[in-house]
C-alpha cells in the first residue's frame, strides 16, 4: 500500500541524513516530493535517485534562513503539482558549542536562526497552501537534547529545538480547528554527518551508544520512518506531539 498517493511534500535538510531518507521513503510510498538543502549536487543526486526507482521529486536549493527560500519552496510544490499536503522542516544545525561562557551572540543567532526561524518561516508560506489539502500535516525535526536530556555544550541548539516544540504546540492549536495537523519529531542520535561529528572517533561513539537504551543509534531510515508516520494518515488523530524516537536515550540510566 502507498501510504502518501498522490501527496505532494516538501522536505528540507534533504541533501544528507535523515531528510535524504525521508525524501526517498515518501517518494516510494507516492508523493511527489519538492526537496531543499544549500548543496545542489547532493540534491539532484537524490532526486535522480527517486526517479530511477519510479518517483517524481524536484531539487531546490537554497538556505532555510531566507525567507524568500520558504516561499520558494510552497511556490515550487503548488506551481509544479498543483498542491501542498507535507511539509517537513528538517533542515538543521548543531550550531554553536561548548561551555557557554565561551560563546559568542553571533554563534547563537546563527543557531537559532538556522534552527528556529527557519522553522517558522517555513510554517509561515506553508500553512495557507497546507490549509487546502484534507489531508495537511506539518512536521519539525527537534530532538530529545532541551527536551527531555539535557546535555553540555548545546544550549544554543537545545534552546533551538526546544523553541520549535513550543510553537509547534502553538500552531497545531491554532490550525487543529482547519484540520491540519502539526507534530515534531525527536529523534536520538542518529548515524548521519551530523550524528558522526558528535560521535567523532569509536570512544565517543560507543559512549553515545551506551546512553540510549537501545545501546546503539538509530539509521536515517529508522526516523524516516516516523516522519512517514507523521506525514501519513496513519497519524490522522495526532497532533500537538513531540514524537520521541530516540531509542530510549530519555529514560536510560545505565
Ligand atoms: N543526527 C542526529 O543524531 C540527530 C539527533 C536529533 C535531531 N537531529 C536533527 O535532525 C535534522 C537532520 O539532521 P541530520 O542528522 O540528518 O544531519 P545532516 O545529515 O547533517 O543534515 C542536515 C541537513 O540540514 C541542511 N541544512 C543545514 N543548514 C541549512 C541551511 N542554512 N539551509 C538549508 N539547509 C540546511 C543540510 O544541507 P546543506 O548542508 O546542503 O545545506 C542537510 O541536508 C536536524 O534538524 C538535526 O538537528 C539529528
Amino acid at each position: 500500500m502507498s501510504r502518501l498517493e498522490n501527496r505532494v511534500a516538501i522536505i528540507t535538510g534533504a541533501s544528507s541524513g535523515i531528510g535524504y531518507a525521508a525524501a526517498k521513503l515518501f517518494a516510494q510510498e507516492g508523493a511527489k516530493v519538492v526537496v531543499g538543502a544549500r548543496r545542489q549536487q547532493e540534491l539532484d543526486k537524490l532526486i535522480e535517485e527517486i526517479r530511477v526507482s519510479g518517483g517524481q521529486g524536484i531539487a531546490v536549493a537554497g538556505d532555510v534562513t531566507d525567507e524568500s527560500y520558504a516561499e520558494a519552496l510552497v511556490e515550487v510544490a503548488t506551481g509544479t503539482y498543483g498542491k501542498l499536503d507535507i511539509a517537513f522542516n528538517n533542515a538543521g544545525t548543531l550550531g554553536a558549542m561548548g561551555d557557554t561562557p565561551t560563546l559568542t551572540k553571533d554563534g547563537w543567532h546563527e543557531t537559532i536562526n538556522t534552527n528556529l526561524t527557519s522553522a517558522f518561516l517555513g510554517a509561515k508560506h506553508q500553512i495557507p497552501a497546507l490549509l487546502n489539502s484534507d489531508h495537511g500535516s506539518l512536521i519539525f525535526t527537534s530532538t530529545f537534547v532541551g527536551h527531555t536530556i539535557g546535555m553540555p555544550g548545546m544550549a544554543p541548539y537545545a534552546a533551538s529545538k526546544a523553541g520549535i516544540n513550543g510553537m509547534m504546540q502553538c500552531l497545531a492549536a491554532e490550525y487543529g480547528p482547519k484540520g491540519l495537523r502539526v507534530n515534531s519529531l525527536l529523534p536520538g542520535g542518529t548515524d548521519t554527518p551530523m550524528g558522526r561529528s558528535v560521535a567523532s572517533n569509536e570512544e565517543m561513539e560507543e559512549f553515545v551508544k551506551s546512553l540510549h537504551g537501545l545501546k546503539r543509534i538509530a539509521n536515517p531510515e529508522e526516523i524516516a520512518a516516523a516522519a512517514l508516520f507523521l506525514a501519513s494518515d496513519d497519524a490522522s488523530f495526532v497532533t500537538g506531539t513531540a514524537m520521541l524516537v530516540e531509542g530510549g536515550v530519555s529514560i536510560n540510566k545505565t
